[in-house]
């Protein structure tokens, strides 16, 4: 097939490129490099040492003799010159992971938020306008997250996106299906939740064929083919605003810094591991829904866990501290989290645990590059609105937290 793959200079983009180019696809990249720009912004670098767009696309060549093709192209600021490119290239398939996608960045100052929802709106919106108006029948497939169903307990599991409800008519109770309700816990997730209404209304109105996979936070740095060349190493995010969860713990057992639990550590958080993630793309990829059907949602997520077991789990493996800070987030302290994920275990996704590979991951990661780690950068700086700022004022060795931007 031929893939375009949306921000796939990305951390999740990057590993999905090279995974579809080992199979044999042609893979075309488009990418802006805001989230490069981004890391310039706020003063920090992956901890993994990562060669330009280009480089790692002249290493995988020599390392598998396929050729990737990168397209420097804005999708929320360049409608035209992304409908032309469909036009000429005409992908069977396109994976959407250009959004921002950093909750606290979208949080960190009201520029913050109106960069993403003008870039993550736009860039999906853009898209879907251009494939109805170039005619293009490709399967859309796109990264949206857990957040979008929110973090309270519900008391039953989360069902893949649709949620069956009885409503009273005069004439008596009527069965629907509706989009499970989404409860967004910041401006980002707010987007992804806006997302999927626009999918609903073009999958719709024009028959577009889209598939939104509801993503759990995702782990762990290497695949088999970013395991091929030093250079094709994938980004591994640990500052305050992208690193996740459990990556930054895992950088901070490495530089000997408290592992920073926020609040009481209860919120149960989705996982998945980076290796899984591409594979759940790779069989989705293959499960198209056809004109005229529904969005066709999937959870893509494989355990969950709170975060207070997750610091405990790597302070075990590492013999590091943990602190318990005030969370700068405004959400529950504590959360039951059940959710469905039947559709990619019948498809035959064989999940990657936790407990299997995180021991290789402190080792050969956090630990090897663990020279490279600004420990300033370490803490989680943007609260959720001005009165939480107000708590979040020291790191939890004792200094004054400032804000980068
Ligand atoms: N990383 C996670 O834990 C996680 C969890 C759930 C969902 N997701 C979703 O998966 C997708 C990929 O996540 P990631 O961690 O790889 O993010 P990332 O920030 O590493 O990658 C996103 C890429 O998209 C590019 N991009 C952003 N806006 C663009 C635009 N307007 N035009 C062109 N390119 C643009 C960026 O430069 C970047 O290379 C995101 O949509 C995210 O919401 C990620």
């Amino acid at each position: 097939m031929r893939i375009a793959v949306l921000g796939g200079d990305g951390f999740v983009g990057w590993p999905t490129v090279l995974h579809l180019s080992a199979q044999g696809h042609e893979v075309h990249i488009i990418d802006n490099l805001s989230r490069r720009w981004i890391d310039t912004e706020l003063g920090v670098q992956s901890l993994t040492p990562m060669d330009s767009i280009q480089e790692r696309c002249r290493i995988w060549k020599e390392v598998s003799g396929q050729v990737l093709n990168f397209h420097l192209l804005n999708l929320a600021t360049e409608y035209e010159r992304l409908r032309v490119w469909l036009a000429e290239y005409r992908p069977d398939a396109i994976i959407h992971f250009a959004e921002q996608r950093a909750a606290p960045y979208s949080m960190k100052t009201d520029r913050h938020k109106v960069y993403t929802v003008n870039n993550n709106i736009n860039a999906t919106h853009n898209l879907l306008a251009a494939l109805v108006e170039t005619g293009i029948d490709a399967h859309l497939v796109h990264l949206g997250t857990m957040g979008v169903y929110g973090y309270s307990t519900v008391g039953a599991a989360i069902p893949e996106g649709y949620l069956d409800v009885k409503i009273d008519t005069p004439t008596g109770e009527r069965g629907l299906e509706i989009l499970y309700p989404t409860r967004p816990g910041s401006v980002y997730h707010m987007t992804k939740s806006l997302d999927q209404i626009l999918f609903q209304f073009y999958a719709q109105n024009d028959g577009l064929r889209i598939t939104d996979l509801h993503q759990g936070i995702v782990w762990g740095t290497h695949t088999d083919q970013t395991r091929r060349h030093v250079q094709l190493i994938n980004r591994f995010d640990y500052d305050g605003d992208y690193g996740t969860v459990l990556n930054r713990f895992l950088i901070q057992a490495a530089i000997d810094y408290p592992l920073t639990v926020h609040g009481t550590g209860g919120q149960t958080r989705a996982f998945i591991h980076i290796q899984d993630s591409v594979r759940c793309i790779e069989l989705a990829l293959a499960d198209a829904p056809k004109r005229g059907d529904r969005v066709k949602i999937f959870n893509q997520m494989t355990e969950t866990h709170r975060v207070r077991d997750l610091a405990q789990l790597v302070a075990g493996l590492t013999g590091a501290r943990v602190a318990y800070l005030p969370n700068p987030r405004k959400e529950a302290d504590e959360n039951e989290l059940v959710v469905k994920n039947d559709q990619f275990l019948g498809l035959g996704l064989q999940p990657i645990t936790l407990a299997e590979g995180l021991l290789s991951e402190v080792v050969d990661v956090a630990r090897k590059y663990a020279h490279r780690i600004d420990r300033s950068r370490v803490p989680a700086v943007s609260a959720w609105t001005k009165d939480i700022a107000n708590r979040v004022v020291h790191d939890p060795e004792g200094k004054k937290l400032r804000s980068v931007s």
